[in-house]
């Protein structure tokens, strides 16, 4: 089967990246990563890339702290498009994407949230789970809309939170979940099991729990 062309946009550790990587690699998704772009220079995602011999670029964001400058928003349009990108593939890409950018790639740019969405979106989730006392918790793979991870949701996982779970106890339970969904949704868009129907998202789940998965 031909292999759906990714590009992913990372700001720090990359361990998503990696973990969509490895099952590339390993032929256990049809997914193949083109390229990796970086607003923040010393990404370890960048290097991540470099390490599996995938283009790895760093484009610096200008003056905004949560938005790309729309000049710099086209340049990584142009890269993801040069390199033939079908899907983006937000993994802790830390700034607001802009209409321009999502017409270019139209319900073809996914992001991954530590949190039961539409529960908690935005920044320091984990924090603000643990402080709203919910027992659960867990990760969303969703479509990216204009709006702050607002867009359809394609698959969740939930976790517990613990009474001493501190954020970062929080971050790593749910970072393990992650790994597993992320690769998951990608398989399901590259066999194109998945349609949009308004807000939801109908997923054919028999390719991740049968036997082509
Ligand atoms: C992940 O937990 C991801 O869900 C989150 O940042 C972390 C990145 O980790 N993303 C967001 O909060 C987006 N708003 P990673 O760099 O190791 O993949």
């Amino acid at each position: 089967m031909k292999k759906l062309k990714v590009g992913v946009l990372a700001s720090g550790n990359g361990s998503n990246l990696q973990a969509i990587l490895d099952q590339s690699l390993a032929g256990k998704i049809d997914v193949e990563v083109v390229v990796v772009v970086s607003d923040v220079e010393d990404a370890r995602a960048l290097n991540r890339a470099r390490t599996a011999a995938v283009p790895a670029v760093y484009v610096p964001p200008g003056k905004f702290r949560t938005k790309l400058e729309p000049e710099i928003e086209k340049q990584y349009a142009e890269i993801l498009l040069t390199n033939g990108v079908e899907v983006v593939v937000l993994a802790g890409f830390m700034r607001i994407l802009h209409d321009d950018f999502l017409n270019a790639f139209p319900d073809r740019v996914v992001n991954i949230h530590p949190s039961l969405l539409p529960a908690f979106p935005g920044l320091d989730v984990q924090k603000k789970a643990i402080d709203g006392g919910v027992k659960w918790s867990g990760a969303t793979v969703h479509f990216v809309n204009a709006g702050v991870d607002s867009g359809p949701i394609i698959l969740q996982a939930v976790v517990p939170v613990l009474d001493d779970d501190t954020p970062e106890t929080l971050a790593a339970r749910i970072l393990v979940e992650e790994h597993r969904i992320y690769p998951e949704a990608l398989q399901l868009i590259a066999h194109k099991r998945i349609r949009i129907d308004g807000r939801r998202v109908i997923a054919d789940r028999a390719l991740i729990e049968g036997e082509q998965w």
